[in-house]
């Protein structure tokens, strides 16, 4: 199976790609399994050296580059709330299915990565059509 229609915002029951951490060599990476993250909270990851911040909020999943674009600011260690995940040194807040600032002072967008479920997976896709904003 391809990975389907998975976007940023995938729910838990949406179906994903089958295999492991890479599946079958296409950019999805697992990142954590899907009940060791909360709802309404956030996770930093590192894939292929990146930062990302993978974040359930109402039972969705969404992955962001983890750093503010207001300073180098992990997003993961800030609260999250109703679909947006808010920066815990200025609390400039961020729209996780956009990456959209939604207050100052930040007024740059996060890039935001397609995340799908497989089973408990959470996998995200760091290389295919990644959101600026
Ligand atoms: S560092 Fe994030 S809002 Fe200032």
């Amino acid at each position: 199976m391809t990975p389907s229609n998975s976007t940023t915002g995938t729910t838990a029951s949406t179906a994903g790609p089958t295999g492991a951490a890479d599946a079958g060599g296409s950019g999805w990476r697992r990142v954590c399994a899907a009940s060791d993250l909360a709802d309404e909270s956030a996770l930093g990851v590192e894939i292929d050296g990146q930062p990302v911040c993978v974040v359930r909020s109402g039972g969705r999943f969404y992955a962001v580059r983890d750093e503010c674009t207001h300073a180098e600011v992990m997003l993961s260690e800030g609260e999250v709330e109703n679909g947006l995940i808010e920066c815990w040194l200025h609390g400039s807040q961020f729209d996780l299915t956009t990456g959209e600032p939604t207050s100052l002072p930040a007024i740059e967008p996060v890039p935001t990565y397609p995340v799908t479920i497989d089973g408990d997976d959470v996998l995200v896709d760091l290389h295919t059509n990644p959101k600026r904003g």
